[in-house]
């Protein structure tokens, strides 16, 4: 396992879901974690938890100022931070003629300005503590495009594309930013908007061959974690799909030896 003793990590949106999971697999694996999230009992409930160091601060990652405050506890706790985990989002789900300017505004503001803020923020810190290490929070829907998710999808995208820029300016400061994009996070995220989707239909178009429900929120953490971790000290700028290779190709049953 990839360690991460005396590491201090901030992870957004970690009250619940993905973001939690992360914050458990990172205190596991000797991290410091700095739990942030706009749900507060709950926030604090996965902080108390964690078998580490811990802290929870109220964060929404589209407010500057709240950064600053996230930022000065976990040096004031902590003493600094070495990684950030940009990981809260929020999904709209409709066609893009039912998607109001509204709905991608704020898609835009969590899911981009979100990490842009995160980046920007953060990264002086990561600076003082001679380097550090940040992973942004994309999706396979920041790889392929798919209906009903088109404000998402270019948020995600956008998250790809923030990460290379990211990791080429600050790699002269051993500052490392990759982009983790999971097939699978919190089903509690989706669930809202099956009211207006078929899901059985939806679930019937995933190909039965390749595995996109073995990909799970614990995978993706565990490849946050890896890296975060001096294990991927060769690796920035990049993507790591978690997916189970649902977006490997297309598998063409009945082809000789399948
Ligand atoms: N759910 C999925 O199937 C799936 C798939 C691929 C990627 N993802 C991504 O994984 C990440 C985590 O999502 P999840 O699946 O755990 O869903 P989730 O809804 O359980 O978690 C999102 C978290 O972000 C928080 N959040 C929302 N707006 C915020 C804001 N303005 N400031 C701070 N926190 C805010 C929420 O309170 C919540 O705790 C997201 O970036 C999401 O896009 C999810």
């Amino acid at each position: 396992m990839s360690r991460l003793d005396g590491r201090r990590v901030l992870v957004t949106g970690a009250a619940r879901g993905l973001g939690a999971e992360i914050a458990r697999c990172l205190s596991d694996a000797g991290a410091a974690v700095i739990v942030t999230d706009v749900l507060d009992d709950p926030g604090r409930a996965v902080a108390d938890a964690l078998p580490g160091p811990s802290l929870f601060r109220h964060l929404d990652v589209t407010n500057e100022d709240q950064w600053t405050a996230a930022v000065a506890a976990a040096g004031e706790h902590l003493g600094g931070l070495d990684g950030l985990v940009n990981n809260a989002g929020v999904l709209h789900m409709a066609p893009i003629e039912e998607t109001s300017v509204g709905d991608v505004a704020r898609i835009l503001s969590v899911n981009v300005i979100g990490p842009f803020l995160g980046i920007r923020t953060v990264a002086p810190a990561l600076r003082r503590a001679g380097g550090g290490a940040i992973v942004n929070i994309a999706s396979i829907d920041g790889v392929a495009g798919m209906n009903s998710v088109a404000a998402y999808s270019a948020s995600k995208f956008a998250v790809r594309g923030l990460t290379r820029s990211a990791a080429l300016e600050l790699g002269r400061d051993n500052i490392r930013v990759n982009a983790v994009c999971p097939a699978m996070g919190n089903p509690e995220m989706s669930q809202p908007f099956f009211d207006r989707i078929d899901v059985t239909r939806y679930m019937r178009h995933r190909p039965p061959d390749v595995m996109p429900a073995a990909a799970n929120a614990a995978d993706a953490a565990r490849m946050t974690r890896f890296l975060l971790s001096d294990d991927s000290i060769g690796c920035t700028g990049s993507d790591f799909l978690v997916d189970a290779g649902y977006l490997a190709g297309h598998f063409q049953p009945g082809l000789p030896g399948f």
